[in-house]
């Protein structure tokens, strides 16, 4: 038996065709790219968390020496969100990347440990998680984490 698996999410071809709010959380995850400690990969990786108190924690990707040590923008914000606001669900995430040339003109989406991650949070707080994605070019809005992560692995598998 085939069975297909479809995700549906939205395109935007300009920052400024957002809705007000995900437009802030976007400009809150640009500006985080000057945050990144990326001396390594000199790849520079913001992201910006809207919590259900309103408050936007952002945070960007830190490196380190002994390279797998480092960790994502995704996750360094995730947890300190979740650390700071434990009693807080996270509403969205938005995440934008620049290189030496500037922000990317496709969006970047998030890894695979990162994705685990976000799903934890959003299955923790029972509240879907909107994923912004941003590109110069295109922008991509994903109503939640788990259409970002099929067969994902869950509490409900231990
Ligand atoms: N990185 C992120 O912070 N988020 C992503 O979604 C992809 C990759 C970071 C990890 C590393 O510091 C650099 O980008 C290059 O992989």
């Amino acid at each position: 038996m085939k069975k297909e698996i479809h995700l549906h999410y939205q395109e935007y071809k300009s920052i400024n065709e957002l809705p007000d709010e995900l437009k802030k959380l976007v400009d809150a995850a640009k500006e985080a790219t000057k945050s990144s400690y990326s001396p390594y990969s000199k790849f520079k990786v913001g992201a910006s968390l809207l919590l259900d108190n309103n408050e936007i924690i952002t945070g960007s990707n830190q490196e380190n020496a002994a390279y797998p040590s480092g960790l994502c923008a995704e996750r360094v914000t995730t947890f300190y969100a979740n650390a700071k606001y434990p009693k807080n669900a996270v509403l969205a995430i938005a995440i934008a990347a620049a290189n030496s040339e500037g922000f990317l003109p496709m969006p970047i989406t998030p890894c695979g440990s990162c994705r685990q991650v976000l799903l934890e949070t959003e299955e923790r707080y029972n509240q879907e998680i909107t994923v912004i994605l941003y590109g110069t070019k295109k922008i991509f809005v994903i109503p939640n984490v788990k259409a970002l992560l099929p067969f994902f692995f869950d509490k409900e598998t231990l």
